[in-house]
């Protein structure tokens, strides 16, 4: 099992790229497989969840060329794909798994969608029940609520939903189900949750409206859309995050990200931390497959604590374990409600990262919704954690937050457990060293 050793005492300096988006790379394989003609993927995440969606769509008949630059996807048109002749496994994704459940619900074949021990404990009764009014067939564990699921791919029809949560991936798989259902469908959600869905169907033309907070899309387009030459995917904002709060937090630090993702549906970790007290600056904005793109540069400051509820929850959800750890060292207290949603992610976010960071020093109390973060910091200088053998529990947002949190230590801290992090930064420990280098 691998492991990661931190090893403090400088600051964070230089300028870096983060992988191509995770969330972005996964609806690109799948838009570009269902396109007519052949589009070529730029800078996309070469992490193991988008590897293992591309993995399915080769399955499911698509030639996909693969080289470290950009994915070669030969689209065979919306009613493309064909039937794998084994389980798809789609590894630790929960994106992977859903949106792929939608889509292959109103196809004319069968098809098993499995992951790994964490994807097969993570609910799928949220996509399946939708569906099932859809029409669709699925059969899985405990009556569909986990994985593995049979999917018997069947005539499906429109409904009228609202999501009790938002998910951009209940919104997604509804959305893809949608294309393939006979009329109109409309799906709400509480508050809106990332959309690169929606701006992926924009830049491909595919045709869609938005009455409110509602989309509604018409099924069975009677024709489909056309490959595009080149998307070229932005830089992941949740890779870039562990980057921003590192910077902020080791005194001495500036560094700049170059071409992140600024769809302001995932940067609520940018709102929160500037409200902490956080230099951050952007600049060379410009747009990517229609999405906000920019340079982000990072100088270290002193934090304070600040009160993160429900209505920042959407565009934060996967910043939490990192905010913790800003969290931590800030003056003051945090305190984060309303984000249940983070029990059933990778790990019970809540519950392994409050007892990893605490086992460094930090000072958390777990609520059902949140956490209460005491933190170490004081009117002078944010605090320090304390070195710690921790472990990510095959999380790996909690694996690079632990890094990040080593930073702040004096003596070196151990992180076992790290092949995780295969799943969306590969090079993250490179690009880490990279900047504790630089300058030297
Ligand atoms: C994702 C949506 C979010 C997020 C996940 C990626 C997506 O999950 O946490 O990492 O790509 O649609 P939920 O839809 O469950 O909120």
């Amino acid at each position: 099992m691998a492991s990661l050793t931190i090893t403090p005492g400088r600051p964070l300096q230089g300028t870096i790229s983060v992988p191509g988006d995770k969330s972005i790379t996964h609806r690109a394989i799948i838009l570009t497989a269902l396109a007519n003609g052949v589009s070529r993927v730029a800078r996309y995440c070469r992490g193991e969840d988008c590897l293992n969606t591309m993995r399915a769509f080769q399955a499911l008949g698509i030639r996909i060329d693969e080289s470290d630059e950009e994915l070669c996807v030969h689209g065979k048109g919306l009613w493309g794909l064909t039937e794998p002749n084994g389980p798809i496994d789609c590894g630790n994704s929960g994106t992977g798994i859903r949106l792929l459940t939608g889509l292959l619900a109103g196809q004319d074949f069968f098809t098993v969608l499995t992951g790994d021990e964490s994807i097969r404990r993570r609910p799928m009764g949220r996509i399946v029940k939708p569906l099932r009014e859809m029409g669709a067939n699925i059969a899985g564990r405990k009556g569909g609520e986990l994985a593995p699921l049979g999917v018997t791919g069947s005539r499906l029809r429109a409904i009228t939903y609202t999501s009790p949560v938002s998910s951009a991936q209940i919104k997604s798989a509804l959305l893809l189900a949608a294309l393939f259902a006979e009329g109109t469908t409309r799906i709400a959600e509480p508050r809106l949750s990332r959309d690169h869905t929606e701006r992926l169907f924009k830049f491909f033309s595919i045709g869609f409206r938005r009455e409110g907070t509602t989309l509604i899309i018409d099924g069975r387009p009677a024709v489909g859309w056309n490959a595009v030459p080149q998307l070229v995917v932005p830089g992941d904002f949740s890779s870039a995050a562990f980057f921003i709060v590192g910077a902020t937090i080791v005194s001495g630090s500036d560094v700049t990200i170059q071409q992140v993702g600024i769809n302001p549906a995932r940067t609520g970790l940018l709102d929160v931390l500037t409200r902490m007290g956080a230099d951050i600056q952007l600049f060379n904005r410009h747009e990517e497959a229609g999405e906000p793109v920019a340079d982000i540069r990072v100088k270290s400051a002193r934090l304070c604590g600040v009160t993160i509820g429900a209505d920042l929850i959407p565009q934060t959800i996967d910043e939490f374990p990192i905010l913790c750890v800003a969290a931590a060292v800030a003056e003051g207290e945090t305190v984060i409600s309303g984000a249940e949603e983070l029990r059933v992610k990778e790990s019970d976010r809540i519950a392994t990262v409050s007892a990893e960071l605490c086992a460094m020093g930090a000072q958390i109390t777990e609520k059902p919704d949140g956490m209460v973060v005491r933190g170490l910091g004081t009117a002078e200088k944010n605090g320090r954690l304390q070195a710690a053998h921790g472990r990510s529990h095959g999380d790996h947002r909690v694996a690079m937050s632990l890094a990040i949190a080593g930073l702040t230590a004096s003596t070196p801290t151990v992180i076992d457990e790290t092949a995780c992090i295969e799943t969306s930064f590969p090079a993250v420990h490179h690009a880490l060293v990279e900047l504790l280098t630089e300058h030297r």
